[in-house]
């Protein structure tokens, strides 16, 4: 497990007969050549004790949210800057429960709070406990969230009962981790470029042509792109979201500075159109703030398409080409369509007229149309659901 070589892994042990298998989990981590840093919460410290996971781990293990010793040290900061990784095994329902409602009363459940770091959780716990509806919607909201799950096994449980939730065993959890790193190296020779949001076409310096696209749904791409590896270039349209971090982010206005913009970002590998760009623009902005007697002499022309530019010319298309069709009618015929007249690989639909999904909703429905075939009515899902979908879809096809 070549992958896990050098690197930082925070282990967060709970409180659960699970616990033991923690220490294999060390133990596998450190043959591979990690370093791993460990959690112990209060009840886990029932289960397994400090030295024998210091011993391990050859690190001091954490245990308390304040230091009073050193007040200036912050472990729930420090810890999760140093981790490359974080790895919660056992998870139990309730810290999974604590997790999925923000709660930070202990250093277990702050650090996880407080990190931006990729996070895996590998639940234990008995089965009624397993099946119960509460901790089935807090797993998945975390999963929406953008953390991973390990298992949980059917066998046998320490309380004597048989089913689902018994804890992986340690080389199924190390394993996992390692293939995380292996696709994160791999994907790190592809470069990919995702376009987003709306684009606005001034009238005059005030007044502009635009529609309701938040950006959400290609920045949450962006996100998923940039977790697995891959150099991303996010080109937005003017949005209130927040960078993803590590993503080259450059912004822009108008459909032109998006097609020039993009333009200078080829070659890459992948490119996923998902900018609702503004089909018109005036043919004669006017520097002065129109009045409002002179509208009807303005002129519209059509902006570039800047899909089937870039599909259309062999020397700037990307292997990979990824348009988004929003539609309200004939979502399957317009949606064909697109996919042959701008020349894309994929195109995925979306109905934009409902308001459950599409435009501004965290959520989206869509049907994925291929050249020779298609996936249609994937389920309503949260956008950044969807786009890890996109991007495993993407990770195939490009190996
Ligand atoms: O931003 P959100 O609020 O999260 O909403 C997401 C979304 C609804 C905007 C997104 O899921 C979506 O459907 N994006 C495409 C919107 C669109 O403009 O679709 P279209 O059917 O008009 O265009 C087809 C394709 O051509 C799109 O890939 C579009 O980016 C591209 N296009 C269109 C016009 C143009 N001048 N240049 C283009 O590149």
């Amino acid at each position: 497990m070549k992958n896990l070589n050098g690197k930082k892994i925070l282990l967060i042990i709970c409180g659960g007969i699970a616990a033991y298998k923690s220490l294999e989990i060390i133990r596998l981590l450190k043959k591979n050549g990690s370093n791993v840093k460990t959690i112990l919460t209060n009840n886990a410290k029932n289960f397994v004790t400090p030295l024998s996971v210091a011993s391990l781990s050859q690190e001091k293990v954490y245990t308390e949210l304040f230091n009073s010793e050193n007040e200036s040290e912050m472990d729930h900061i420090s810890l999760s800057r140093w981790a490359d990784l974080i790895l919660i095994a056992p998870a139990t329902a309730n810290t999974i429960s604590k997790i999925n409602f923000g709660l930070s009363d202990d250093l277990a459940s702050t650090v996880v709070f407080a990190s931006d770091k990729k996070i895996f959780i590998a639940p234990a716990m008995n089965v009624r406990m397993w099946e119960n509806r509460s901790n089935k919607e807090n797993l998945k909201k975390l999963v929406d969230f953008g953390y991973e799950i390990i298992g949980p096994e059917v066998g046998d449980m320490a309380c004597g009962e048989f089913g689902m939730g018994k804890m992986s065993e340690p080389a199924t959890i190390v394993n996992h981790i390692n293939n995380y790193f292996k696709r994160l190296e791999n994907n790190k020779k592809f470069k990919a470029l995702v376009t987003a949001g709306p684009t606005h076409e001034y009238l005059d310096p005030v007044r502009f042509i635009t529609n309701k696209s938040s950006g959400k749904q290609g920045y949450e791409i962006a996100r998923s792109l940039i977790e697995n590896g891959f150099d991303t270039t996010l080109i937005s349209g003017p949005t209130n979201l927040i960078p993803v971090k590590g993503v080259n982010l450059i912004k822009i206005k108008s459909a032109d500075e998006m097609l020039k913009v993009t333009l200078s970002n080829l070659p890459t590998d992948v490119a996923i159109f998902s900018a609702a760009v503004a089909d018109f623009k005036v043919k004669d902005k006017k520097n002065e703030k129109i009045k409002k007697n002179k509208f009807s002499e303005l002129n519209l022309e059509k902006n570039t398409d800047i899909l089937g530019y870039i599909s259309n010319h062999n020397s700037l298309r990307p292997k990979l080409v990824v348009g988004f069709a929003a539609e309200t009618t004939s979502l399957k015929n317009n949606s064909l369509k697109k996919l042959s007249e701008k020349n894309c690989d994929w195109i995925i639909a979306n109905d934009v007229s409902r308001d459950d999904i599409g435009f501004e909703s965290d959520f989206n429905q869509v049907s994925i149309f291929y050249k020779n075939n298609s996936e249609e009515n994937l389920p309503r899902m949260k956008k950044s659901s969807l786009a890890n979908e996109i991007v495993n879809r993407i990770i195939s096809q490009l190996n």
